[in-house]
């Protein structure tokens, strides 16, 4: 398969998944359960499942690694309910369609997001039961990742940093943490459920491609608040200068953003190379990141 087969085939498995293996919306309470797959079903580039499978395929072994694609999915799909809120970023459009709080409203769209959370720990734990010490690899390094030093944390410091003049330490926590720090760790659970997943030094090569790629992903995302328009990228373009958020962009203008977003790629696919196996996907995944038009 080439590269687009490659993506299509991985992103059309996670949408089966997410459709079959999660709480459909004729649950009780209804309501809530619509909200959550509204938002999940809404579509997205899929990107950090799509790296649980490519890492897992870098060495695949007998594990399948979809139930921990699903969960770093529906954790992004969470922080992404509650970044569009109007107590953060206040946002209107996401994966093209209302934010879950448009929709519905906003205490339905807290409670979604809310009830997302525990379902991903809960998929990580049912779905790799039989191999409890593994299982519990993947629970703590996914909590850690979502948890109030990394997902949250960078989330939280975005906020705090709304207006202020722009500074590289803070900056580099935001995009460290509000995002690479989710990137990073849908490498490591793909990695650690194939057949190398207890090679320490390849661990930290893996670390490192997800770090790099994750700085990439946030420079990127912030130019293309810039460069791009409200329906390509399916949510509120111009939104970061209007809500005087601090980025890369604002901090060293346009083409600098660009050549830093470039850097973070580059060192990236330096790992993923030194990472060895079957990498072919995975370089061509990270020079698509940084091409991306939404
Ligand atoms: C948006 O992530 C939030 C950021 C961390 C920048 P994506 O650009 O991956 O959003 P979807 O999942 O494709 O909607
Ligand atoms: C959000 O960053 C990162 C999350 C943890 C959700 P942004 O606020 O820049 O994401 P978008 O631009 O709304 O997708
Ligand atoms: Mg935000
Ligand atoms: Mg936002
Ligand atoms: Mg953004």
């Amino acid at each position: 398969m080439n590269f687009p087969e490659q993506l299509k085939f991985f992103q059309e498995r996670i949408e089966k998944h997410l459709k079959s293996d999660l709480p459909d919306s004729s649950q009780r309470p209804a309501r809530l359960h619509e909200a959550m797959n509204y938002s999940l079903q809404a579509g997205g580039k899929r990107l950090r499942p799509v790296l649980v499978l490519a890492c897992h395929d870098l060495f695949p072994g007998e594990n399948d690694p979809i139930q921990a694609a699903l969960a770093v999915e529906i954790i992004h799909t969470y922080s992404l309910i509650h970044d569009d809120l109007p107590a953060m970023d206040n946002s209107d459009l996401r994966r093209g369609v209302p934010t879950c709080h448009r929709k519905f409203d906003e205490s339905t769209a807290i409670l979604a997001g809310d009830a997302l959370i525990p379902l991903a720990f809960e998929l990580l734990a049912k779905g790799y039961i039989h191999q409890p010490e593994l299982a519990m690899q993947l629970v703590s390094l996914l909590a850690e990742a979502a948890g109030s030093q990394k997902l949250v944390g960078g989330q939280m410091e975005d906020l705090l940093a709304e207006g202020k003049c722009p500074d590289e330490d803070t900056l580099l926590f935001v995009h460290a943490n509000k995002t690479a720090a989710m990137i990073k760790v849908s490498l490591l659970l793909g990695f650690l459920l194939g057949k190398r997943g207890d090679d320490k030094e390849l661990f930290h090569l893996v670390s490192q491609a997800g770090q790099s790629l994750g700085l990439a992903f946030q420079a990127v995302d912030d130019l293309l608040d810039v460069t791009s328009t409200t329906e390509t990228l399916g949510k509120d373009a111009a939104h970061d200068k209007e809500a005087g958020k601090m980025t890369w962009v604002n901090m060293l203008g346009l083409s600098k953003a660009r050549d830093l977003a470039g850097e973070h790629t580059q060192q990236a696919l330096r790992s993923i190379k030194n990472i060895g196996g079957d990498n072919q996907f995975l370089l061509e995944l990270a020079e698509y990141m940084l091409r991306r038009k939404n």
